[in-house]
């Protein structure tokens, strides 16, 4: 399996005041970003290191920095958008891609609005960004886009994740570690997640 379930108790609480249907859109987006935070600590745990010489006012030492070019992170737009601060927070020096996809609310499936990436993508370790992992059309069709483009190393993260969701990311990209804050019951039938948290993008957004 390659899905991490994050289990943390301050991850649930956030996770719980942010399910509350009175919580307002201006503390919604509060814990949306700091539940990235956490996520991207976790997320970036295998990350590779590199000796570097450095010197401290007292002495030369080696020290350890992140290897490699910088990471790239993607948020698929817009609810993505509500993590990108929280992972900015952790890596500020990250490269960021977007990818523009809405659902079709009456086939569910992922349309394509935009798109724009940094460059020497197959070189970068690449994180998604989107709070909600559903059927997975969006996630599965951003990562389909982002192979395409010479992605290599993709890991996903999302705040809520249905079981069908993560099963469609889990058999489309095998090689995509997934890291959920919570994993659902299942999926009502127009694709919303239950118990969920409502539309993620109209809450952050503050639209309907
Ligand atoms: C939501 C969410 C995901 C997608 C998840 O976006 O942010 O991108 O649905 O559903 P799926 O797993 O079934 O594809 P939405 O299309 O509502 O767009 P928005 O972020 O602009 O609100
Ligand atoms: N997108 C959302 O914003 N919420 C859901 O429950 C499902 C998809």
């Amino acid at each position: 399996m390659n899905t991490t379930i994050l289990s943390h108790p301050i991850i649930s609480h956030k996770v719980t005041l942010l399910r509350k249907t009175d919580t307002a859109s201006k503390d919604f987006r509060i814990l949306v970003s700091e539940i990235a935070t956490m996520m991207a600590y976790e997320a970036t745990r295998d990350l590779e290191l590199q000796d570097v010489s450095i010197t401290t006012p007292l002495q030369q030492m080696t020290g350890k920095e992140i290897a490699g070019k910088k990471l790239v992170l993607v948020p698929i737009l817009r609810a993505g958008l509500g993590m990108l601060d929280g992972v900015l927070t952790l890596l500020p020096s990250a490269r960021v891609g977007h990818i523009g996809l809405a659902r079709d609310h009456e086939t569910l499936q992922p349309i394509k609005y935009y798109y724009n990436m940094p460059k020497e993508l197959d070189k970068r370790d690449v994180l998604v960004l989107d709070p909600m992992l559903a059927t997975g059309g969006s996630a599965s069709a951003a990562i389909d886009f982002l192979k395409a483009d010479g992605c290599k190393r993709i890991k996903l993260l999302c705040v809520l994740g249905a079981p069908e969701g993560v099963a469609r990311i889990e058999k489309d990209h095998p090689d995509v570690q997934i890291y959920i804050a919570e994993l659902d019951e299942r999926l009502n039938e127009h694709g919303y997640i239950l118990p969920g948290l409502g539309d993620a993008g109209d809450r952050i957004f503050a639209t309907k």
